[in-house]
């Protein structure tokens, strides 16, 4: 295996474009951006639309592999290409809709909020009444760090929406979000790295903290929902997902990606494996690492908007600066991140 294809172009295919590269890779980005950050970290970079069949076919007969940092690629045409692609179209197609990947939860014996699916205005009175309010109404599809959502307490609540899927949510009060990191590799062989706790502004991640203030019987809880979601799924990558731990002590799965992700960057800098280079050894039928942290408490603050240009005030001993090469900064872009190792006694 010489080569491996990366769908999708942002900060998480750079960094697993550098990871290929470290282990003797050769990488080529497959993106519809113009001049995206990955490119200038992979060997080949083909600029087309991910519904463009014959693009992906040539993109596709030029790898070995092919894996994914952006999960909401769509799924048809996938099918139609010969390369393995890891994670495989099927556990994208779950995990790229919210009902689905709740529904399967709840089926694993895992639990979520308690949610209804949406199609309609009627179907979000009923879901409120079933299901209680205060809630979130969410697409079921394309939605990240906020989007696509509004907190409800009455139907009128509900901004006037497009046809499409949507998914209503209970609101949970949650003590704490966590996330969990589990790798599968081709052959079923699993590592997870620890559970970290994560603190969001304005819907968008601000701070990771490795290890996440936990009991040991949560952390375990939590790595067996992401393990039993990884091996239902049959995952080979990584599989990222995201939890809310309850006051009495339950773990509630609120959604997962199958690729690298944000409350993930902390690896590269204080783990004896980083998450992405543990993704190209699960698509690349490499050994796993089992992940050790390197520091007592490992902070990783996301550089969002302008924040980018307060640098100096980051740099400290035990702080690591990743930029991302972006060109423009806008609020609510992710524009690099720093990560603090405090070392132990
Ligand atoms: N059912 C819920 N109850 C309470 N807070 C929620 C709920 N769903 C989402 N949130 C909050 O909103 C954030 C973003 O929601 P999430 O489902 O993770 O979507 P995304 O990250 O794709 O924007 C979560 O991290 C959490 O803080
Ligand atoms: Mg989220």
């Amino acid at each position: 295996m010489t080569t491996i294809g990366i769908l999708g172009a942002g900060q998480l295919g750079k960094m697993l474009a550098e990871a290929a590269a470290e282990l003797g890779f050769k990488t080529h980005v497959f993106a519809p951006d113009a001049d995206p950050v990955a490119a200038a970290a992979a060997t080949h970079f083909t600029q087309a639309d991910y519904e463009d069949i014959k693009a992906l076919q040539k993109f596709a007969a030029s790898v070995d592999v092919i894996t994914l940092e952006f999960e909401n690629v769509p799924v048809a045409p996938l099918k139609k290409l010969a390369t393995p692609i890891y994670p495989s179209p099927a556990a994208l197609e779950i995990s790229q809709h919210r009902v689905r990947e709740k529904t399967l939860a709840n089926s694993l014996g895992i639990e979520t909020a308690p949610f209804a699916a949406v199609r309609s205005p009627e179907e979000l009175r009923r879901a409120m009444e079933t299901v209680g309010v205060p809630g979130i109404l969410k697409t079921c599809t394309l939605g990240y760090d906020g989007k696509g959502q509004w907190k409800v307490a009455t139907p009128a609540d509900a901004p006037p929406l497009p046809p499409g899927d949507y998914i209503y949510e209970g609101f949970v009060q949650f003590d704490k979000e966590i996330s969990v990191i589990v790798a599968r590799g081709t052959g079923g062989e699993i590592q997870c790295f620890e559970p970290v706790e994560n603190m969001h502004r304005n819907h968008i991640l601000h701070t990771t903290t490795a290890p996440a203030n936990i009991s040991a019987e949560i952390a375990a809880k939590a790595i067996h929902t992401a393990t039993t979601l990884a091996n239902a799924l049959e995952v080979a990558g990584l599989l990222a997902v995201e939890m809310f731990i309850t006051r009495d002590g339950h773990v509630l799965m609120n959604e997962m990606a199958p690729r690298p992700h944000n409350s993930g960057h902390w690896t590269l800098d204080g783990c004896n494996v980083s998450q992405f280079e543990q993704a190209i050894r699960a698509v690349t039928g490499m050994k796993l690492i089992a992940p050790k942290r390197t520091a007592e408490k490992v902070v990783m603050t996301n550089l969002i908007g302008d924040e980018v240009n307060h640098l100096e005030s980051w740099k400290k001993p035990g702080a690591h600066i990743h930029m991302y090469g972006k060109k423009e900064s806008r609020p609510g872009r992710k524009m690099g991140h720093v990560t603090i190792l405090s070392p132990r006694d």
